[in-house]
């Protein structure tokens, strides 16, 4: 009943809204396979907003930028299925923080039960996010942060700012390791503005600084393999022969960075003129990270769905979830001379990333 109002306020309201994303706009038919023979679908109860057997989640991606990103989809979709009693509104708001914006709001008008976020920018939530408050849909935040407001019900996600501390204690353990009494690093960025991005060049430079490295230089490659090109073009030209280290925020800027690097005559990875580190650790990286092609990958894990499953069916069930739950990562290193390191005074493992640790990867 709910959903049916709610389509026609929107169809009469607003016919200029366009959803994100031309082409990643796809919305789950609803089933109604679930509805018990006899009962009433004007009758909600917290286990069935609708009263028709599916719960209704809007979901404003970032875009399809990465393996990372399409991972995160993936996993989205698969458990937000109608077999799952769901229907799914999924939006790729292609990087735009407006479009995402605009999603936010059509999931409002459409009436959604619930409405899932992962950030594109921290900042320029708290106005939106007031709106779905008012409209009585709970907000579950998911990967990145939302940094200016707390109109939502829970946050699904990584702390980035510790995947850069260990990116930086595990380079601190290897160079020592290996006698490299001089760190001078490029590295490359993840999308302005992104938690993701804040969170790891902060970690990183908090331990260059207390090390006294040199960044020469840091940039973004905006999450994707043409900008990590792009950008370690430039750094090739611009820093030839004066780096021993390149940091790329996640693989996909890996695989532009090792193009730019193959086309330069520069070489990385196990002994290599280049410490290449890298973020995410999607499957095809750790395998690299065997090869020996990256030294080391520090996971971001796109599996943020099922724990937003298990919200919404606390929040369904009248329960109050947590409010912040961080999701559980881990560090792959080519070699095995550095087996574990201290990131904020907590031991942390670093794994060796033999074949058999990447034939184990989910993702
Ligand atoms: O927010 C997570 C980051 O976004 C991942 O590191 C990156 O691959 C993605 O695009």
């Amino acid at each position: 009943m709910k959903k049916i109002f709610a389509l026609a306020l929107a169809a009469a309201m607003s016919l200029s809204l366009v959803a994100c994303g031309g082409g990643g706009n796809t919305s789950t038919p609803s089933t109604s396979g679930s509805q018990p023979a006899g009962s009433n679908p004007a009758v909600s109860t917290p286990a069935d907003p609708n009263g028709d057997g599916t719960v209704l989640v809007g979901f404003a991606q970032v875009g399809h930028e990465s393996d990372w990103r399409t991972a995160s989809t993936k996993s989205a979709q698969d458990v937000f299925s109608a077999a799952n009693g769901y229907e799914l509104s999924f939006v790729d708001c292609d990087n735009d923080p407006a479009k995402q914006l605009e999603a936010v709001r059509s999931f409002i008008q459409q009436g959604m039960d619930y409405i899932i976020i992962d950030p594109i920018v921290a900042t320029g939530w708290d106005t939106v996010l007031t709106e779905c408050d008012e409209a009585g849909i709970p907000v579950i935040i998911i990967d990145r942060t939302v940094d200016d407001s707390d109109k939502y019900v829970a946050w699904v996600g990584s702390d980035f700012k510790v995947e850069g501390l260990a990116c930086g204690e595990w380079l601190k353990a290897f160079a020592a390791d290996k006698g490299i009494a001089e760190i001078n690093a490029l590295v490359i960025e993840g999308s302005v503005g992104a938690s993701a991005t804040i969170g790891r060049t902060d970690g990183f430079k908090e331990i260059a600084d207390r090390e006294g490295w040199t960044i020469l230089d840091s940039q973004s490659g905006d999450f994707t393999e043409a900008g990590g090109q792009e950008v370690m073009e430039s750094f090739c030209q611009s820093y030839k022969g004066q780096f021993n280290v390149v940091i790329c925020q996640n693989d996909n800027e890996a695989a532009g960075a090792m193009t730019a690097m193959d086309n330069a005559g520069i070489t990385y990875g196990v002994g290599g003129d280049v410490i290449l580190v890298s973020f995410d650790a999607n499957k095809p990286y750790v395998q690299m990270v065997c090869d020996g092609k990256i030294n080391a990958n520090f996971e971001c894990n796109p599996m943020a769905a099922p724990t937003v499953d298990e919200i919404i069916k606390t929040l369904q069930a009248g329960g109050t979830p947590e409010k912040e739950v961080y999701v559980s990562e881990h560090w792959f290193a080519a070699e095995d001379n550095v087996t574990s390191i201290t990131v904020n005074g907590e031991q942390q493992e670093v794994i060796h990333a033999t074949q058999e640790v990447v034939d184990g990867r989910p993702y």
